[in-house]
């Protein structure tokens, strides 16, 4: 019986000693990797949740396109504008394709002859502002209000065009 307590005293004294001598030890290694500075990159590294949100593009594995805003227009109504034949197919054809109403038909050259004779002038303002005339009613910009001046000029530049004029 006191043997067995002698060497259970020598074994406490050993894990005592142990302990002590760990915490001696390893404080100046933790100490160490602290400051070092690829130390503690790789312990992040082991740490680190599995998912994380990126909102830098610059941190991106793989970086995607910012695109770049378009550098602003001189006239920026002109750089969005839709051309005189989108124009015409949208708000115009419904009428003057067939020559619904009274409308002239475009393309008919002897139908627009005497309208084109007027002048230009007076063919931007019957489609912007309107116009009630002997063949019927055009209504401003074609009932597209949504038109710019513009975009109905482009189209009656078509339609004049197609006119032969
Ligand atoms: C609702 C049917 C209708 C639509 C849509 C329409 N027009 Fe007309 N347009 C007419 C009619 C009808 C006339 C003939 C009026 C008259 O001479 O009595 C006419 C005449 C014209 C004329 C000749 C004006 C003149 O002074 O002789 C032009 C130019 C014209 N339209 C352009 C356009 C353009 C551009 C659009 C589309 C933005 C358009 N129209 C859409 C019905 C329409």
């Amino acid at each position: 019986m006191e043997t067995f307590a002698v060497i259970l005293g020598v074994l406490v004294a050993i894990a005592v000693l142990l302990f002590v001598l760990s915490r001696v030890l390893g404080s100046p290694q933790s100490e160490w990797v602290q400051a070092d500075d690829r130390a503690r990159a790789l312990v992040e590294e082991r740490i680190r949740p599995i998912g994380r949100l990126i909102t830098d593009p610059d941190d991106l594995a793989v970086p995607v396109q910012v695109v770049e805003a378009a550098p602003p227009a001189d006239e920026p109504e002109a750089t969005t504008a839709m051309g005189g034949e989108a124009v015409y197919a949208s708000a115009c054809a419904v009428c003057h394709t067939q020559g619904v109403a009274g409308a002239p038909v475009t393309g008919d050259a002897d139908g627009w002859a005497a309208r084109i004779a007027q002048g230009m002038d007076i063919l931007y303002q019957h489609s912007i502002e309107g116009f009630l005339g002997e063949a019927g009613y055009m209504p401003p910009k074609g009932g597209r209000m949504d038109l710019s001046d513009d975009e109905v000029r482009a189209a009656v530049d078509y339609m004049v065009e197609r006119a032969g004029g």
